[in-house]
């Protein structure tokens, strides 16, 4: 059967799905998180394969770039796999999400550690950051897979924030899925056939919007030049839960950048 007609026929099973799906996005991550039982490369969420080979094409950026004085910000962090990561890196690791019980979960994987903190904010809201900044000083900013799932006045939003926390000596770290093919071939891509739908990917679709990709253009409009200067961006591989009935490593292209901001852009005071 040709990839094309496997694609059309899991046109229904989707629409269902993704029918039940909540139209406002802050009640659809809670209502995702909520359900979630289990994470890490065997568990639910699609996106939490904790992969420390998908964290070293970041760690020579971060060790070269990240400030090692200043606090780090995981923005989006869901269960923090990679705030407790960051935790072993810097001072101070805060996780940020928009969602409750994904900080509860958060936290709860996080016990012993003691310099990793989670806080419900949503970093889109106007005076997050300046929320954050009173809080924490200038920090790194950490981001993985939540600009892709916001609309372009949210991800604007949420860089002007960005902006904010990083002052004169933060840096940003984005990661982002920037697949380019349409849903049905992401979804075929990442291991959906009309024989079978593997459960993460189920639990995304009947929960969650449809994710956009988030790649250099996208970045261009949500993190405008007056304010960012790009030190370094382009591909690197995002990896989700192994999806295949072998088990075997699955990987999304991605679109990464490291930023910081213009001298004399920034919002706010300066500590
Ligand atoms: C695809 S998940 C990525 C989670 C985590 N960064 C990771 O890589 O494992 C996107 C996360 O962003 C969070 N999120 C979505 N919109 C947000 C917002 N406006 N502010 C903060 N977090 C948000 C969601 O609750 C979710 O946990």
């Amino acid at each position: 059967m040709s990839k094309l007609w496997d694609r059309m026929l899991l046109v229904p099973t989707v629409v269902r799905l993704a029918s039940r799906a909540p139209r406002n996005r802050d009640t659809a991550w809670e209502g995702y998180w909520q359900g979630i039982r289990a994470t890490g490369r065997s568990g639910d969420v699609l996106w939490d394969a904790d992969s420390m080979a998908e964290r070293a094409q970041y760690s020579d950026a971060v060790a070269a770039h990240f400030d090692p004085d200043l606090p780090v910000v995981d923005v989006g962090c869901g269960n923090g796999s990679n705030t407790r990561w960051l935790a072993g890196l810097f001072p101070r690791a805060l996780g940020i999400d928009v969602s409750t019980g994904a900080i509860e979960r958060a936290s709860k994987e996080a016990e012993g550690i003691h310099n990793a903190g989670f806080m419900v904010l949503d970093a889109s809201r106007a005076g997050a950051g300046e929320l954050l900044l009173e809080r924490l000083g200038p920090a790194n900013v950490f981001v993985r897979g939540v600009f892709h799932v916001l609309k372009p006045d949210k991800q604007a939003a949420m860089a002007a924030n960005l902006r904010t926390i990083v002052g004169n000596r933060g840096r940003v770290l984005l990661a982002e899925t920037n697949f380019r093919g349409n849903s049905l071939a992401y979804l075929t891509e990442l291991g959906a056939s009309p024989q079978r739908m593997p459960a993460q990917l189920q639990r995304a679709l009947e929960n969650l919007p449809r994710p956009g990709h988030f790649g250099a253009r996208e970045r261009h409009n949500a993190f405008p030049a007056s304010d960012w200067k790009v030190i370094a961006d382009g591909p690197v591989n995002i990896e989700v839960v192994p999806m295949n009935p072998g088990g075997l490593s699955q990987w999304v292209p991605g679109y990464y950048a490291l930023l910081s901001g213009t001298e004399g852009s920034r919002t706010g005071q300066e500590p």
